[in-house]
């Protein structure tokens, strides 16, 4: 169980970019590795409007996922202050892991990206831990013994790693991170995959 899964969703690329910088965090620890997932949109329309299989991109996460992997990367773009439905709606169908306590005792952290610089980062970042808790599953953010938390001039929170995505022109955001958002991606995943490493060696040594 060396796999730390990085799970989010994304519509216009800004969150992803945040995922692929903490699986560079993750990789980064010898003996883990990033596995990367994300969840299709959800729809109004009650009948299949998705392909099984994303047109680009990771696949899409599936139950087992979770169960598989040592810890979690959650990620999601602010929807409204809070994380987007899409996430959620499969958050909502792990019921039976749940039950099963199936991911009590690992470690997770969450990340986010916002359009615009105090519009919800932090409480985005706080309800999407609501339903890891519940799973019974261990925080793990960045300390301040990074020292970009305190220099950043857009996103990097000690809740988890963030992007301020300002908009583009045509009002698309800005999917490009800038260096203390990434280097703060980084050392989340990193902290993550090492956290989770111990825990794993630990109850083997048990
Ligand atoms: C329905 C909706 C609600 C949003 N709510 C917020 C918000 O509360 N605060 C904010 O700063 N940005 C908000 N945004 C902007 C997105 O969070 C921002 O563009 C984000 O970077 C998109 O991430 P993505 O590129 O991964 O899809 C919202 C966007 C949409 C479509």
């Amino acid at each position: 169980m060396n796999d730390i899964l990085v799970l989010y969703y994304s519509r216009h690329g800004a969150t992803r970019e945040l995922a692929l910088a903490i699986a560079q965090g993750i990789d980064s620890v010898p003996g883990m590795q990033a596995r990367l997932r994300t969840v299709p949109p959800v729809s109004s329309v009650c009948e299949s409007t998705a392909p099984d299989i994303p047109a680009d991109g990771p696949p899409y996460a599936e139950l087992r996922d979770l169960e598989e992997c040592a810890g979690v990367a959650l990620g999601s773009p602010t929807r409204f202050g809070n994380m987007a439905a899409s996430l959620k709606y499969f958050l909502d169908g792990t019921t039976p892991q749940w039950l099963s306590g199936a991911l009590a005792g690992k470690p997770a952290s969450v990340f986010t990206s916002t359009g615009s610089l105090h519009g919800g980062q932090e409480s985005t970042l706080l309800s999407m831990m609501l339903p890891l808790l519940h799973h019974g599953m261990m925080i793990v953010g960045i300390p301040y013994t990074e020292s970009r938390l305190t220099t950043t001039q857009g996103g990097g929170t000690p809740y988890g790693a963030s992007h301020h995505a300002r908009p583009n022109a045509d009002g698309t955001p800005d999917g490009a991170i800038s260096a203390d958002e990434k280097a703060l991606a980084f050392a989340l995943g990193a902290r993550l995959a090492r956290t989770a490493l111990n825990l794993v060696r630990g109850a083997a040594a048990a």
